[in-house]
């Protein structure tokens, strides 16, 4: 029996088995590759879920940590937090509308704040039957009551009824139909500008200005989610400033902390500061630790990593559409570093099982899509050696 064999029974054996693993145990990382604990070595390009835009253990990352980590770990919010307040404003610099910044630990939380938040700022505005929460068909938003009620995803949704009333979706990318769902109703619009678990599905040019616009005009707010597209994992620190625009609220988590849990919501400061004392919190929300680390991350990603990271992106991109020609990728669609490539002709899982046969990790969103979410780190001849291997494991996929 191998080690990996041994980890995947004692897991069948110890963990709750709401997780479909696939056998593979990395013990170790360093930048874009994993090893296993047999030794076998990948590379890791689903990236922790769009998390790891530094990749795994960057000496920036592990040197704020561990100083953090010999200095002072946590204390609550009873107290003022210079790391937090320091991020706080680091962050808040990065989105101009933004004013006011709450900090958690993952995406789903961050959502929750969000959605909260939107309820609250009508009804402290003596409109509490503005309480409806506009979402999008096919969306995700994380695993919470709230958040997989908003989600657009029935299959996270059974089982777990009665669920959060108040919600309603609308087909993503269609403009009509937010506009005829929006009515004075509507506390807000939630809305993720690339749709990623979904398969990294591409709204139509103009549909964030559309949504923005129309919540204007409907007197709703307008709240992206940007747990998976935030922190330069399209080229640019936040994807909606592609389109120019800028929300009421917008979550943060994954890349936030490279690796390391943390959460963030952002908000303008007219809805910001209707999150009043004790109305929400969270014990471990901007702990020390969390913040130095995402600190780092932001001082990566200004200091030339974003920069260079929409250099390696077009080079990766060019080498995925290069593998067209074998007839078996008929789409590669995303952006920057969060990209999808739908395959035809043969099934996306049995892909995954050939690319990671070969040792490249990805992630097959049902038959059609292959999620490739890298570290902002890759260099050209790592991107290089990916498209090779998915182009082998393309070629020795069965057919469908
Ligand atoms: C867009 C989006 N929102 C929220 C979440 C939930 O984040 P977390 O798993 O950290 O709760 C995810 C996770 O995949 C996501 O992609």
């Amino acid at each position: 029996m191998s080690l990996t064999d041994d980890w995947a029974e004692r897991a069948r054996r110890a963990l709750t088995p709401n997780y479909k693993q696939q056998p593979v145990a990395p013990v170790r990382g360093e930048g874009v590759r994993v090893w296993d604990a047999d030794g076998k070595a990948y590379l890791e390009f689903l990236g922790g879920v769009a998390v790891n835009v530094l990749g795994h253990c960057h000496p920036a990352a592990v040197k704020a940590l561990t100083e953090q980590a010999r200095t002072l770990w946590h204390v609550s919010n009873h107290y003022f937090v210079p790391k937090q307040i320091e991020l706080a404003e680091r962050l808040l610099a990065t989105a101009p509308f933004a004013a006011r910044a709450f900090f958690c630990n993952s995406g789903a939380e961050a959502n929750e704040a969000m959605l909260k938040l939107a309820r609250k700022y009508h009804a402290d505005r003596g409109q509490p039957q503005r309480h409806e929460i506009l979402a999008t068909a096919g969306s995700f938003h994380g695993r919470t009551l709230f958040t997989v009620t908003v989600g657009g995803q029935e299959k996270y949704r059974h089982g777990f009824e009665p669920l959060v009333p108040g919600i309603r979706h609308v087909p993503y990318g269609d403009v009509a139909a937010l506009e005829q769902a929006l009515d004075g109703k509507t506390a807000a619009f939630v809305v993720e500008p690339i749709q990623g678990e979904a398969g990294v599905v591409m709204p139509p040019p103009g549909y964030l200005a559309a949504a923005r616009d129309l919540t204007r005009r409907a007197g709703a707010l307008l709240c992206l989610d940007e747990v998976q597209t935030g922190m330069g994992r399209t080229g640019r620190m936040w994807a909606h400033q592609h389109e120019g625009i800028t929300p009421d609220l917008m979550s943060s988590a994954k890349a936030l902390g490279a690796g390391f849990p943390i959460g963030a919501l952002l908000a303008s400061e007219e809805v910001g500061a209707h999150l009043t004392a004790g109305s929400h919190g969270s014990t471990f929300g901007g702990n020390p630790l969390g913040c130095a680390v995402a600190l780092a991350v932001l001082a990566e990603l200004e200091g030339g990593l974003l920069e260079r990271s929409r250099q390696v992106a077009a080079h990766l991109r060019r080498g995925l559409e290069g593998l067209a020609a074998g007839g078996r990728v008929a789409q590669v669609r995303g952006l920057g570093l969060l990209l999808g490539v739908v395959v035809r002709g043969v099934k996306a899982g049995p892909v995954m099982q050939a690319a990671r046969e070969r040792g490249l990790l990805v992630n097959a969103i049902g038959d059609d899509v292959l999620r490739l979410a890298p570290p902002l780190t890759l260099t050209p001849a790592e991107a290089d050696e990916a498209v090779e291997k998915l182009g082998a494991a393309l070629a020795a996929a069965p057919a469908a």
